[in-house]
């Protein structure tokens, strides 16, 4: 058993709000902690620190948690920017453009997702990022379902069956016999590589029916639950989400009071998505609100290439800031501990002991630099486990 000492840390956002100035961001400074076997074993001031068998001086940088990005579409083909270019020209989002992806990569080997996705992933471990969730849903058929779900377990345990994304062109006149297969055939074939059961459920994806077929299917299967919902207008995800006690309602731009008493007294995390709606241009959701109604909020990127081609937790970071008006200290809080709780872990998203050592170091000397320069590389190292990850951007 090695022992490794960081110390010289400027600043050191715990996120566990039990240690430090305790307050929700744990904060100490000049602080240091002691990574063990990949975990955590103490965390205090640098001058308290016992002996350690090896030392990583990080010269007075803030460190705050890796971020768990809890919402990602990361395997999939081909871009969208003509879409992308139209929207800023006026054009509605509509997730119209879903079955292009889906064309796309049915079209692409295996080993073409698998560059894409490693690419993807390379960018978000050099901005800070140590826990992803990735959904398939680019798919929509057994194979290309089953083979997205194959390579996304391949980089992460977090991973998600989306086959209700939504209904592919070729069921269009027979949506029964695709929610047959969503809840069939495809998810006995998909089960095996997925921890999480999603649907999209909006107009235009899966109403509040098939939406619970797809769920119950889901955990029927042994699949824990999480929602797509209230994205493009009010309906019926969060409460649903509620009532599966699901993990995760992810976008909630649209949300009634209803909505949110409902979600006031349950568990179920709310995954706010600022790229999206920045990228869609539409409109943001009330962070406010629920933050002041007591709910517990994560923030994540939605990387896909139609809604929110977008790998950076920094740049989600500074968006939630700046858009809905969360402090820097409750947008770090909601991208590392929100994205466990909506993943339903405990290990990740603090530095605390016990916790994995998994930790962005600042070239800063506070957090708050994540959304005071935004665009900036503020993210100067990603350790995971108690290891550097490499970056190494493939050709
Ligand atoms: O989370 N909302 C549904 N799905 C994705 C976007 C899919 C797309 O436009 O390709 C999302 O925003
Ligand atoms: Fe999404």
């Amino acid at each position: 058993m090695s022992a490794t000492l960081f110390t010289g840390i400027g600043e050191l956002a715990t996120c566990e709000p039990t240690l430090g100035d305790e307050s929700a961001l744990g904060l100490l400074h000049d602080a240091a902690f002691i990574a063990e076997d990949g975990r955590i074993a103490w965390v205090g001031r640098a001058s308290d620190a016992p002996a350690a068998d090896e030392r990583v001086e990080l010269g007075g940088r803030a460190v705050v948690p890796g971020f768990v990005d809890s919402h990602t579409h990361l395997v999939f083909a081909g871009e969208r920017s003509a879409e992308f270019g139209a929207r800023m020209a006026g054009e509605p989002y509509t997730g119209g453009g879903i079955m292009t992806t889906v064309a796309a990569t049915r079209a692409a080997s295996t080993d073409e997702l698998r560059a894409t996705a490693s690419r993807l992933l390379a960018e978000m471990h050099a901005s800070g990022t140590t826990t992803v969730e990735i959904k398939s849903g680019y798919g929509l058929d057994v194979a290309t379902e089953r083979r997205i779900l194959e390579v996304a377990s391949e980089f992460s345990s977090e991973t998600t069956f989306l086959g209700a994304h939504v209904v592919p062109a070729e069921y269009m006149d027979d949506r029964e016999a695709y929610l047959k297969l969503v809840t069939g055939e495809m998810l006995a074939e998909c089960a095996p590589f997925a921890r999480w059961i999603d649907v999209f459920c909006e107009d235009g994806a899966f109403d509040e029916l098939e939406s619970i077929r797809v769920i119950a299917a889901g955990v029927a299967a042994g699949l824990l639950p999480r929602v797509h919902g209230n994205q493009l207008g009010y309906g019926p995800g969060a409460q649903l989400a509620v009532e599966f006690d699901a993990a995760s309602v992810d976008h909630c731009s649209y949300l009634s009071e209803e909505d949110l008493d409902a979600l006031s007294l349950g568990d179920t995390v709310v995954t706010l998505l600022p790229a999206a709606e920045f990228s869609t241009r539409s409109r943001y959701a009330d962070a406010r609100a629920l933050l002041d109604a007591g709910i517990t909020v994560a923030l994540a990127t939605d990387c896909n290439p139609g809604s929110a081609f977008v790998t950076s937790m920094p740049f989600v970071v500074a968006l939630a800031v700046r858009e809905y008006r969360m402090t820097p200290a409750e947008a770090l809080v909601a991208a590392t501990r929100g994205g466990a709780a909506a993943l339903r872990r405990t290990d990740i998203g603090r530095l605390a002991p016990g916790c994995s050592a998994d930790f962005a170091a600042l070239d800063a000397p506070s957090h708050v630099h994540l959304a005071y320069r935004p665009g900036s590389p503020v993210v100067s190292q990603t350790w995971r486990e108690g290891i550097r990850v490499i970056v190494a951007r493939p050709e």
